[in-house]
């Protein structure tokens, strides 16, 4: 059985003052939680308060993008994954459609940055999904293959094992139009089966989140979908009460 994951990933929010109180309360309202793993990725900048404020409580921590490039060099700007082991992170968002449609990052450099992460023993969110154009046109699965196929073809498909998938349909992002549980349902299962043609066994195992619009109000009919294991949550995970329902809702 997969056990639920619920994933807040802020992108370019917060501050230390508003970091503290929305992470206290999430520790607070969670702590009752039973089969559900908690995880929120803050920006980089708030790593280490992150750590300090969740070091001792049973929710996980991790980033939300990472340099390609393993040995440390001239990459101005850039963050490795080696560093992000300083900060005790466990996860980290690779292949965001931000990163892809506003950073220009393709899905070969998403699967270097897949490597990268592994290779320090963190675990990748591979998050893949179409726009409302390629879905229009009817390519989705034509969009959802090539983006997890270059993963595995850079790794092989044993590299999943240890990682977590993420389904986030580009036009459901920040939205609030979110997919229809059969919608995503489709998406997961041809996620699920695409992988089951290499090995049934990871893919029986491999957590697949949906994000897109998950709102409290919204995750409990989306959680209940068999191939769909999880959240990965943006506007909702800044909003304490949201986030904590959210992850209730991933017990049920
Ligand atoms: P929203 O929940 O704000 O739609 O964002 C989803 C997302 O992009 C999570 O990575």
């Amino acid at each position: 059985m997969r056990l639920k994951l619920v994933v807040g990933n802020w992108k370019m929010h917060g501050g230390i003052e508003q970091n503290q109180c929305l992470l206290d309360l999430v520790v607070e309202g969670t702590r009752a939680l039973k089969g559900v793993s908690c995880v929120v990725c803050t920006p980089y900048p708030y790593l280490s308060q992150t750590q300090s404020l969740l070091g001792n409580t049973h929710i996980l921590w991790g980033a939300q993008n990472v340099s390609q490039y393993d040995k440390e060099g001239a990459y101005t700007g850039e963050v490795s994954a080696k560093m992000l082991i300083d900060f005790l992170c466990h996860y980290v968002i690779v292949g965001h459609s931000e990163r892809r449609i506003m950073y220009g990052e393709d899905s070969l450099t998403v699967a270097l940055k897949f490597r990268a992460v592994q290779r320090v023993g963190l675990i990748p969110i591979l998050c893949v999904g179409e726009t409302l154009e390629q879905r229009e046109a009817g390519i989705t699965e034509q969009i959802l293959a090539e983006q997890l196929d270059a993963v595995i073809e850079l790794m092989g498909v044993d590299a999943l094992a240890k990682s977590v998938l993420a389904y986030e349909p580009v036009w459901a992002i920040g939205t609030g139009k979110t997919a229809t549980p059969q919608q995503a349902q489709g998406a997961h299962i041809f996620i699920r089966n695409r992988v089951l043609a290499h090995n049934d066994k990871i893919a029986a195992e491999l957590k697949i989140l949906y994000g897109g619009s998950v709102k409290a109000n919204n995750a409990t009919e989306l959680f209940t979908m068999p191939d769909i294991d999880g959240g990965l949550i943006g506007g909702s995970s800044l909003i304490a009460n949201e986030f904590i329902a959210i992850c209730h809702a991933a017990q049920n």
